[in-house]
């Protein structure tokens, strides 16, 4: 990373590292390697929580964000609506109540025989298909909120009913296009309606879900027909990395907000204001 980077250890002003949520044991990992380097070079550990870094994506590659905004974070783990009324404040406004949408599709593509992570390979397949083929309701719970296992249901039940033409070439293609439809079309409802409540003027979409090439197509019509402002961070900086963290990071280094060394992970961290 340093050599790809073109810098060595002394040019470091501060170790960020991701605090939570996340799986303990990836945490612990991060965590403990974090806290070292930060105390044998003597400078500031900074403590970033996994949706912040998520959020912070966006402004890798954009200065300014017209504010009040709302931030759709979708990845494998959160499908999380929140209002952001400046950069660093966030008010949870719906969540999934069973599925990530990325999870969603990591276990429909499963269904259909496909390893982890499924959400490219739906993505791929369903640039192939028609989506009228299979249709899917579209989920739409109550508030904003979100739901994929309904969804995720009726893709099971469809294979089984439907299990006579899988051997046709297009119909892994058409089913995968139908079921990222469904979720990629809750995903831009409830984002609307979450941008009309809050009379936001822009939505920041992150997270992995949001490399998706058909959310972020739909998202940016949206925004043209609705008139806010659309800033997706470039697909490889939509999934997990580094460079997200470090530009949270930034932010906390800024207004001196150091975390202490005896910091532990916290696996069910809330995301908080300020963050
Ligand atoms: O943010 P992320 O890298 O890790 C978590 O924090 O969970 O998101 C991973 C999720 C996986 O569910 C993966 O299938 C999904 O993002 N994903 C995609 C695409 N690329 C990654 N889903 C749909 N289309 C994609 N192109
Ligand atoms: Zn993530």
């Amino acid at each position: 990373m340093l050599r790809r980077a073109k810098c060595d250890l002394t040019q470091l002003d501060a170790v960020a590292v991701t605090v939570g949520p996340g799986l303990i044991g990836a945490l612990l990992v991060g965590v403990s390697f974090a806290k070292s380097l930060a105390y044998a070079l003597n400078i500031p550990l900074l403590a970033i929580h996994h949706l912040e870094g998520h959020i912070s994506a966006v402004y890798l590659t954009q200065e300014e964000i017209p504010f009040p905004a709302v931030a759709l974070v979708v990845s494998g783990g959160h499908t999380n609506l929140y209002n952001m009324p400046k950069r660093g404040e966030y008010y949870l406004l719906g969540k999934t109540l069973d599925d990530a949408a990325g999870e969603a599709l990591d276990k429909g593509a499963r269904l259909l025989g496909y390893e982890y992570p499924g959400g490219p390979i739906i993505d791929r397949l369903a640039k192939q298909g028609n989506p009228e083929i299979y249709p899917f309701t579209i989920p739409y719970p109550k508030g904003l909120n979100f739901s994929f296992s309904g969804v995720k249901t009726a893709l099971r039940q469809t294979l089984q009913k439907e299990d006579t033409l899988r051997h046709l070439p297009s119909f892994d293609a058409d089913i995968a296009a139908s079921y990222q439809k469904a979720i990629v079309e809750s995903l831009v409802l409830k984002s609307c309606s979450a941008l009309k409540q809050e009379k936001a003027k822009s939505i920041i979409l992150v997270g992995g879900v949001a490399a998706n090439s058909l959310l972020r197509q739909r998202m940016k019509a949206e925004g043209e027909r609705a008139g806010f402002a659309v800033y997706i961070p470039p697909p490889h900086h939509c999934t997990d990395n580094a460079a997200m963290i470090a530009m949270a990071g930034l932010s906390h280094l800024e207004r001196g907000d150091f975390a202490p060394l005896d910091l532990s992970p916290n696996p069910v961290l809330a995301l908080t204001s300020p963050c």
